[in-house]
């Protein structure tokens, strides 16, 4: 069975709920919806010394590229807010750290996923390569 833009946000929503986010009480998911039909989901992971805090966006990529995936990256819905009000306030846009991540997600199965960025009454729809322009990636490295 094949993902949809809404069950992309279910899966965000879910993993959401699944943060470790005792510090800043703001909990984010992130889903990964590639072309076979596979979803791999993350949340923020924080940490006493908090500049050590990994996005969302960052655990579901390291969860995907540790587990040998591989795939073509197609789709990402990000969102976010206070514990209990996760998706309530402004779309949660991918921090500039994770736009790299997700880049470098995307360039191993060359595609440029639409990334749904989640809010009460918005969401944004931006393709990665609208938000992460002259983006530095493995071809670079070639
Ligand atoms: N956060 C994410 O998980 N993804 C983003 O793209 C932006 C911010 C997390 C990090 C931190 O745990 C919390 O949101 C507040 O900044």
């Amino acid at each position: 069975m094949s993902w949809t833009r809404d069950s992309l946000i279910a899966a965000a929503r879910d993993a959401a709920d699944k943060a470790y986010a005792p510090y800043s009480g703001f909990h984010v998911g992130a889903a990964l919806g590639f072309a076979d039909g596979s979803v791999i989901t993350g949340a923020n992971v924080e940490n006493a010394s908090y500049g050590l805090t990994l996005c969302a966006e960052t655990v579901a990529v390291g969860k995907a590229l540790s587990e040998q995936w591989r795939g073509k990256l197609e789709g990402v819905a990000v969102i976010g807010g206070k514990a209990g009000a996760v998706g309530a306030g402004n779309p949660v846009t991918p921090c500039g750290r994770c736009r790299q991540m997700l880049g470098e997600m995307a360039a191993l199965g060359d595609s440029d996923p639409t990334v749904w960025c989640i809010g009460e009454s918005e969401v944004l729809e931006l393709a990665l390569s609208a938000l992460l322009p002259h983006s530095f990636g493995p071809e670079a490295l070639a």
